[in-house]
């Protein structure tokens, strides 16, 4: 019989994984054992403290569906989307920077045809005209790149969020756009507003007993893909937010603030189909680059998702 003491019961552990194990799974559970064990000591971690965080975990599942994903925001307050999305772009350099994909992305967004009001005609927020290009690294326009976005209606929440004040269509503020031969996208929205993350679940225990705020910058969110370059995850931020330099989960960064440029001008408002002849205007040009083994970002998403791979 083992004889456990604090002095070997790490390495215990670590004894049982297989040999035969995936090295990658090896890798990782190895590290997390060890670091785990030395959070343990290091805090002297009680057995009421244990049952409390096995407790908050069961909870993050709970409160998890296909329109909430409190697992997706636990790491994302924890700063851990973020040092992954930085991590990542050490081999993306030439890019359009990375930023997270948030807790409500939503799989199955119907494609819609350029110019398209991603609102559907929402009679609340500001309008706006939201346009650009998709290019490689050496300026040169690319055809058939899926713009998958999604953003907060002027309430505050997503369409299909837990307390949405109001009715709408099922995946109205979403959408996918697929680029011509010019490689240019547009749209028609209203201007992103900043809303705070939802802390009605387990994640709100840690925003608010640790006296942060909710708060996320104004953005619009976008997996930008294509076989044959690497997949942009990106959110766009409003640059007259105040909430840019505290981001509740840390998603901001300098090449991804754009301005909303106010127009008044009675002939485009008309064209766009906008009620007022003022509205917004953001532009923003997306580089993506080469890579032959990158496929289909949503299909990449389901299978993460599900696990599959493991
Ligand atoms: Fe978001």
């Amino acid at each position: 019989m083992r004889d456990l003491t604090e002095a070997n019961v790490t390495d215990a552990v670590l004894n049982t994984i297989a040999d035969d194990t995936n090295p990658r799974l090896k890798e990782i559970m190895e590290a997390l054992i060890r670091h785990s064990h030395d959070f343990v000591r290091e805090v002297n971690l009680t057995p009421d403290e244990l049952l409390y965080a096995a407790r908050f975990i069961q909870n993050v599942g709970h409160i998890s569906d296909d329109k909430r994903e409190e697992g997706v925001l636990l790491g994302d307050v924890l700063g851990l989307t973020a040092l992954v999305e930085i991590l990542g772009d050490r081999v993306r350099v030439g890019a359009t920077e990375s930023s997270l994909l948030g807790p409500f992305y939503r799989e199955g967004a119907p494609t819609r045809d350029m110019g398209d009001d991603i609102s559907l005609n929402d009679d609340e927020g500001e309008p706006a005209f939201i346009h650009g290009t998709v290019t490689d690294a050496n300026g040169n326009p690319i055809e058939g790149v899926v713009l998958d976005l999604w953003q907060t209606s002027p309430n505050m929440f997503y369409e299909a969020q837990v307390g949405q004040p109001k009715d709408y269509d099922d995946y109205a503020y979403r959408a996918k756009f697929r680029t011509g031969a010019d490689g240019k996208y547009w749209f028609r929205s209203r201007k992103p507003v900043d809303y705070p993350v939802p802390t009605d679940g387990p994640v709100g225990l840690i925003l608010n007993g640790t006296g942060r705020h909710s708060w996320r910058p104004a953005h619009l969110h976008y997996l930008i893909y294509k076989d044959g370059y690497q997949t942009i995850q990106t959110e766009l931020f409003n640059s007259d937010s105040k909430y840019l330099d505290s981001d509740a989960v840390f998603g901001v960064k300098e090449t991804l603030i754009i301005p909303y440029e106010q127009v008044d001008d009675a002939a485009r408002a008309e064209e766009y189909g906008f009620p007022t002849s003022t509205f917004y205007e953001g532009t923003y040009d997306f580089v993506m680059k080469d890579d032959a083994s990158v496929k289909d970002a949503e299909a990449a998403y389901s299978q993460r998702a599900s696990m599959s791979a493991a």
